[in-house]
């Protein structure tokens, strides 16, 4: 099980079957449920009523929408910017034929680089298989976690696909993973880049949010950046993330070079980041002040775009540039996603780095 799957987090607050089952608060998706549907602590009740209030939701475009026309191949593609400084949609495109055409690739590459998420619409005609293909136009197919020999001993993957990562949440199983997180950072060669697919949306609720690395780092006070320059952090997997009975460590620059536009990226996230390197003699207490700061632009709306989901849907974001986390606010709506990672066809540019013109 991975963060970005189904948790162990339960709106259950009693496992006795023939009691009436009481809705949890303690959770996000236990609150945004209770606020849906106040007075009612029955789990089944309150399940119904929200699948009553979304009962007469239609899918339809409402919104205005801004985008810049482009044509690549004789193909012409609107591109939708979500924020102003991250993540893009890219409409008129089919990841089946179109990746064809090596230049769709690259111009693809140049829109990912630049505006770190790309996301497509409408691409439930996109196999497991033409899933696979189209990542492996962009680096090497990682597994499910990124590096092939850190992978770790649990998830149930679908048969014939090792590497296909499946995410679902439901009635039963509420979790999402709902901090903010770059993937399998716990890993020394973390993946590149990860792609989501969805395959079952809720009618409303479950969307996936990017946060902008680069932005993060420039939020930094210049006293900070001048510290932490040099640091490095200690990155601890979770249970679910053990590999031969061993939860999973690393230890990475806490500002880190992106190796393809040489921009610096704030490299800590909430989930996966603990703590820093021993030879930096922080104490628990300076431990977590540092931290506290360096998390506290995670998530501002100014250095985030949201992605709501229909079925089809793809993102495919740069995992070294920026952190993700969904919205844990659909239950009991179902959510079922697919995720790929990808790594970097130059196998130097794996591992995490500071570039020496970047130190202080
Ligand atoms: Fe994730």
């Amino acid at each position: 099980m991975t963060v970005e799957q189904t948790s162990d987090e339960t709106l259950d607050e009693t496992s006795e079957e023939k009691k009436p089952k009481r809705l949890s608060r303690s959770t996000p998706m236990g609150m945004v449920a209770a606020a849906r549907y106040p007075d009612q602590s029955d789990r089944q009740t309150v399940a119904n009523g929200i699948r009553d209030q979304d009962a007469d939701l239609v899918i339809g475009h409402l919104t205005p929408t801004s985008y810049k026309t482009e044509s690549v191949c004789g193909i012409d593609l609107k591109l939708e910017p979500l924020s102003p400084s991250l993540g893009t949609v890219v409409h008129g495109i089919d990841l089946d034929r179109d990746i064809r055409h090596p230049e769709i690739v690259e111009f693809l590459r140049e829109i990912w680089l630049e505006r770190r998420v790309v996301m497509f619409r409408e691409q439930q005609h996109l196999t497991r298989d033409g899933l696979i293909r189209f990542a492996e136009c962009f680096g090497e197919l990682g597994a499910h976690h990124g590096e092939r020999d850190h992978v770790p001993s649990g998830p149930r993957t679908p048969d014939g696909y090792p590497d296909i990562l499946p995410i679902q949440s439901g009635e039963k199983h509420p979790g999402a993973a709902s901090e903010w997180h770059s993937d399998a950072t716990w890993s020394s060669r973390p993946p590149m880049g990860s792609i989501l697919i969805c395959r079952e949306a809720p009618p409303v609720g479950g969307d996936t949010n990017f946060c902008d690395g680069y932005g993060l780092w420039e939020g930094v006070s210049r006293e900070t950046k001048a510290r932490i320059k040099t640091m490095q952090a200690v990155h601890i997997g979770q249970p679910h993330h053990a590999m031969d009975g061993h939860i999973p460590e690393a230890v990475h620059p806490v500002a880190r070079t992106h190796p393809e536009t040489g921009r610096t990226v704030l490299f800590v996230n909430r989930v996966f980041t603990r703590r820093f390197a021993d030879e930096h003699g922080l104490d628990d207490i300076q431990t977590q002040s540092l931290l506290q700061e360096l998390f506290a632009n995670i998530g501002r709306p100014e250095v985030t775009c949201r992605f709501r989901w229909g079925v089809g849907s793809v993102a495919m974001w740069d995992n070294r540039a920026v952190q993700h986390c969904a919205t844990a606010d659909f239950w009991p709506h179902r959510r079922l996603m697919e995720r790929v990672t990808i790594l970097d066809s130059d196998v130097a540019r794996r591992t995490p780095y500071l570039a020496l013109s970047d130190e202080a």
